[in-house]
């Protein structure tokens, strides 16, 4: 089967366009709002037309382009039928043969994760939404509202017996895995080892789990069709769909090795300086601790989909610098997730640097950094 499929993007959630060889029409499954101008670029430049967007199921880490896409292009909005979004204009069903941009497929209803989610069965793969990840990534998690696992459970079951060699492309990958057949996740993916439905409740149970309150604004905006970005705070936890405390380290766990103060000030004088990246909100910076000079500032909740920026300083060694040293850390995680090779975090932050009486400028008063 002749198939155009393209994964867009750069970070942990996986969109695909699908379509066929020297067809302009095209569909995408799973965009994200703060992709949205990138795919309009992109459909634009290569000349494709889009008539459908799929979401496998009501995300929760992110607001779909879905509703956006819908409203700019007139193309299709499909989710399956129990899902909440009232702007869906079309409606799956389990078992359905569904035709998208030329391409034939099967829908799959594999509530677990979220009770409306589906995967998309083609000829030589599956796009399992997160009713499977690949490897120690295990699957979404089934802990927020519509979550179920026994249907989880029973839903891998039916994956399970689909051809083994289908190939496993899932909505999240947060380590830059390649996608691998469903014969590979039987003996990688946690998930897919054989339980009973209790035991693997009993399994999900057990997961170790980040925080989901903010996962249910998230639903909410994505419920209520929301068209604008930024309008749910998303916190930047590159693992934050997945059901942890399986197998490998996420960015969570990643060791970050700090950097003293004492440490730090005289290497700022040398000529290979580390770069500084400041990761506190703009009005910190202009607050009373001050920040260190030459800092490039990238607040932390921008920091996933800001890294291109930081391109240049790939081979320089990297100091992340906030208050007290927590959310520098979270920023060294991100950076060595994306490959950054020399990344450390300044420990304690600009709270210990100012208690050891170390200078600090700050932006509003146009104070050098050593008079302060
Ligand atoms: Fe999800």
């Amino acid at each position: 089967m002749a198939i155009r499929f393209q994964q867009l993007n750069p970070g942990a959630c996986r969109t695909y366009l699908l379509g066929k060889p020297g067809i302009t029409e095209v569909a995408l499954v799973d965009p994200v709002l703060d992709r949205l101008d990138a795919y309009l670029t992109f459909l634009r430049r290569e000349n494709l037309k889009l008539v459908a967007v799929v979401d496998t199921h009501t995300h929760a880490d992110h607001i779909s382009a879905g509703p956006a896409l819908r409203d700019l292009t007139g193309c299709d909005y499909i989710m399956h039928a129990a899902a909440p979004a009232g702007c869906a204009s079309r409606r799956l069903l389990d078992g359905q043969a569904l035709r998208l941009a030329g391409l034939e497929m099967r829908v799959m209803h594999t509530p677990g994760h979220t009770g409306d989610a589906v995967c998309l069965v083609l000829p030589d793969r599956v796009l399992t939404g997160d009713t499977l990840f690949l490897d120690d990534g295990g699957a979404g998690r089934d802990d927020l509202p519509g979550g179920d696992a026994g249907a989880h459970w029973h839903s891998l079951q039916r994956l399970l017996a689909l051809p083994e060699g289908l190939v496993v492309y899932p909505a999240h990958e947060y380590r830059q895995r390649a996608p691998s057949s469903l014969a590979v996740q039987k003996g990688s993916n946690p998930h897919l080892r054989p339980r009973t439905r209790e035991e693997f409740i009993h399994y999900i149970q057990e997961l170790r789990l980040g925080p989901a309150g903010w996962m249910k604004e998230v639903l909410r905006a994505n419920y209520a069709c929301a068209l604008e970005p930024g309008k749910v705070w998303i916190p930047v936890d590159a693992h934050a769909c997945e059901a942890r405390g399986t197998l490998g380290k996420g960015a969570n766990e990643q060791v970050v090795v700090t950097i003293d103060p004492g440490e730090l000030r005289p290497r700022l004088e040398r000529d290979d300086r580390p770069v500084l990246l400041d990761v506190r909100e703009r009005s910190e910076l202009a607050g009373a601790l001050g920040h260190l000079p030459g800092i490039v500032h990238i607040p932390i909740d921008e920091l996933s989909r800001r890294l291109a920026e930081l391109e240049a300083y790939r081979q320089r060694e990297i100091v992340t610098v906030c208050r007290s040293g927590g959310r520098s850390h979270t920023a060294a995680q991100i950076l060595q997730q994306a490959g950054f090779a020399h990344v450390h975090s300044l420990e304690g932050g600009m709270l210990a640097w100012r208690a050891r009486g170390l200078p600090a400028g700050r932006q509003d008063s146009g104070d050098i950094w050593h008079k302060l």
